[in-house]
């Protein structure tokens, strides 16, 4: 086999295409990862050995509050495949640095339905399994059979299972114990044979129905079109206006707390959990504290969802954190509740 060509690092290397914040920042090193025999070489190299690394795919789910003084693995693997098929379920396995939105795509276009609620997720494959993503009533974790990855310590390749990924609400080890430790090279998902349409979110039902499907039962590309749909009419397109989806996560109180808390704000949305706690509508919240659509400086909180905070053009890190603590301790002060930062602050 062809030995792959080492990879080539870069040094002050511009990163404001590769977050997509579009924060004006750079790295002391960078360095693209095509191959994964790549990233030992990459990672043992005597530049970069005492320094930290930071592993980015699309840069979807970071804030970078300054310069990296270290080293940017920018991850380029690509490939996707169906691996196999049993009785129940298809298995289909893509390369990390593949675009997310474009293998959802992909695998509609062979016939594979499973993953339709998840369109237009910015980031790559890779990316996807940290932070387990989720919309419109499924979370990746559910269609997940496996990924590997690479010790950046040991150059090993290791594989883990979901149970070894401890996935929870945009939440897993790589977020917690394992950050910074792995990078992820390939993810396999499982697309069981026995699907059946995922319409249940208020918003994705009623963009069915006015699409006239209220009634029948959707195809995985219908509601695929309709998510496609509602995300552009609520979420900013990063190329457009810089965002990371979702900056705080929805808050999980326990039922006690959220009895006394409806007493007195009556209209609160919320969803009941399985064990009694119950999740609160995080954009309601600061919607409710008249946040949506106010700006300090080129920092703003967006105004069709008070969830995303967007950069308006030449806001740092630094003005985005500043005003997420802004929004935090008015919603702090008024419901008594904190809000959880969703993308990884840097
Ligand atoms: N709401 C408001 N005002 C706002 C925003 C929301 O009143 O400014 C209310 C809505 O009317 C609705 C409720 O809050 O009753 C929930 O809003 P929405 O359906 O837009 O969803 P979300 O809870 O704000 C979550 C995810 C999104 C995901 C959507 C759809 C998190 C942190 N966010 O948002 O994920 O697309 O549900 O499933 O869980 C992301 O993680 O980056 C992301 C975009």
């Amino acid at each position: 086999m062809p030995q792959a060509a080492p990879a080539s690092f870069v040094s002050h290397f511009p990163l404001k295409a590769h977050n997509t914040f579009g924060f004006d920042v750079a790295a002391r090193y960078a360095c693209s990862i095509e191959h994964e025999a790549q990233l030992a070489a990459a990672v043992n190299d005597p530049r970069a050995a005492a320094l930290p690394r930071l592993v980015l795919g699309g840069g979807s789910n970071v804030v970078l509050t300054g310069d990296f003084d270290g080293l940017v693995l920018l991850i380029a693997l690509r490939g996707r495949r169906v691996v196999r098929e049993d009785d129940d379920a298809w298995y289909v396995e893509a390369a990390a640095g593949e675009n997310w939105h474009a293998f959802v795509a992909w695998t509609l276009a062979q016939g594979l339905p499973g993953l339709e609620n998840l369109a237009l997720i910015p980031g790559t494959v890779g990316a996807a399994p940290i932070q387990n993503i989720g919309a419109y009533g499924l979370e990746m974790c559910e269609r997940f059979a496996s990924l590997s990855a690479v010790e950046l310590a040991t150059g090993e390749a290791v594989a883990f299972d979901a149970d070894a990924c401890r996935f929870g609400y945009r939440d897993s080890f790589f977020k917690r114990e394992g950050r910074n430790r792995f990078v992820i090279t390939s993810v396999t998902f499982r697309l069981p044979k026995a699907w059946a349409p995922r319409t249940g979110y208020a918003d994705i039902a009623r963009e069915l129905s006015a699409r006239g499907l209220g009634d029948a039962a959707p195809d995985a590309q219908a509601i695929f079109d309709a998510v496609v749909a509602v995300r552009r009419a609520k979420l900013p397109d990063p190329l457009e206006l810089g965002n990371a989806g979702s900056f705080f996560k929805n808050p999980v109180i326990d039922g006690a707390r959220f009895d006394a808390l409806q007493q007195r704000e009556p209209d609160v949305v919320s969803y009941r959990q399985p064990d009694g706690s119950v999740k609160l509508a995080a954009g309601w919240l600061i919607d409710r504290c008249g946040w949506k659509g106010r700006a300090i400086g080129a920092a703003a909180v967006h105004d069709r969802q008070a969830l995303v905070l967007v950069n308006r053009g030449g806001a740092t890190g630094a003005d985005v954190l500043a005003l997420a603590r802004a929004v935090q301790a008015d919603v702090l002060a008024r419901f008594g509740v904190e809000l959880e930062p969703e993308p990884v602050c840097l």
